[in-house]
């Protein structure tokens, strides 16, 4: 098989609190092929940020910690680069990512176009009327309309949708070939958000980018991504191509997730209201899901391994795995 782009190996990360050490992502595998869409879906606080911020280095440590793992983008482990190679090789040039605010990663004090023209320059060492020229090229890439006057205005000028077109343009300007969107459409009205996923759609199969697209709503996700998976309290319950897992879904909580989808396009879910926390009478070393779970049998009170059910198709769940077959 061809070397994945990304492959994530057993990655634990912990973050000390006040309550002690809390182990907040313990992911087995991922594997993104070079131009692909992997998607990974999981209500808040599941560690879909800390996963994409660990890939970028960026995550704040201490309090985090990395306590094994490794992170290959094409070969070469980013945990064992130092933040100076991060910048220099990695960040904003091999990898960017756009997150849910575009608020906090545009400066509300420099036009679009200045913003735009600041980071072609820097990795093109281009003069400013070639800048100028691929920037706007860039904002009709990301269809932005009326793209050389939106390069005088500044970002509050501009719409939620038309500002994560930007920071699109942006992440894309300084010539990523792999793009972390960590739910770049939350903040968006529903029509907005079908535009944005049509984009990113549209980056990925024209301009090869490779995208980790993260949401907290499987619907994102099978409009986007080729493969994906499911994290439920920072492991993956679930993985597998786009239709597997969300087709035919077998984890419990991926039911739960499915069932969370508004059946009507325009209402809004809030994922805690329909699935309650349960940080209460946690059975230590049980199932991830073991407390919130319907169906739980006996074989559930130990942890479960991520275990292949059938193609690319893989399920961490004692009811699903055989049912007291697999210890
Ligand atoms: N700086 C931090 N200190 C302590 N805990 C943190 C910190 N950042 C994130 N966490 C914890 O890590 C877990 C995962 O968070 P996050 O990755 O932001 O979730 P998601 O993006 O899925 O909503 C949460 O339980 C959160 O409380
Ligand atoms: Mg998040």
């Amino acid at each position: 098989m061809e070397r994945p782009y990304l492959h994530i190996k057993d990655l634990k990360i912990n973050f000390h609190t006040f309550e002690g050490v809390k182990t907040v992502l313990n992911v087995d595998e991922i594997k993104i092929k070079k131009g692909e869409a992997f998607g990974i879906i999981g209500e808040s606080g599941t560690g879909k940020t800390v996963l994409a911020l660990s890939i970028m280095k960026l995550l704040e440590m201490p309090p985090g910690e990395i306590e094994s793992g490794e992170i290959l983008l094409d070969g070469d482990d980013l945990l064992k680069k130092s933040i100076k190679e991060m910048e220099r090789e990695i960040r904003g040039k091999k990898v960017s990512m756009i997150f849910q605010d575009p608020m906090s990663t545009l400066n509300p004090v420099y036009t679009i176009g200045q913003q735009l023209i600041n980071v072609i320059r820097e990795s093109k060492k281009c003069d400013k009327n070639t800048a100028y020229t691929e920037a706007v090229d860039m904002l009709n890439t990301v269809k932005l309309p009326d793209a050389e006057r939106a390069m005088d205005k500044y970002p509050h000028e501009l719409s939620g949708g038309q500002r994560q077109r930007v920071i699109i343009a942006l992440a894309l300007s300084c010539g990523a070939e792999f793009l972390i969107a960590d739910e770049p459409t939350r903040n968006l009205d529903v029509t907005i958000q079908a535009g944005i996923l049509k984009l990113i759609k549209e980056l990925q199969t024209n301009l090869k980018v490779t995208v980790l697209f993260i949401a907290n709503n499987p619907g994102l996700i099978s409009a986007t991504c080729n493969d994906a998976a499911v994290l439920y309290k920072g492991e993956i319950v679930e993985m597998g191509t786009t239709k597997e897992v969300l087709r035919n879904p077998q984890h419990p909580y991926t039911f739960t997730l499915l069932n969370a989808v508004p059946k009507d396009k325009d209402t809004r879910i809030d994922l805690s209201q329909v699935i309650p926390p349960d940080d209460t009478n946690i059975i230590r070393g049980s199932c991830v899901y073991y407390n919130r779970c319907t169906n739980k049998i006996a074989k559930c009170e130990k942890n479960q391994k991520l275990i292949r059910l059938e193609g690319t198709h893989y399920v961490k769940c004692g009811i699903c795995n055989g049912g007291g077959m697999n210890e």
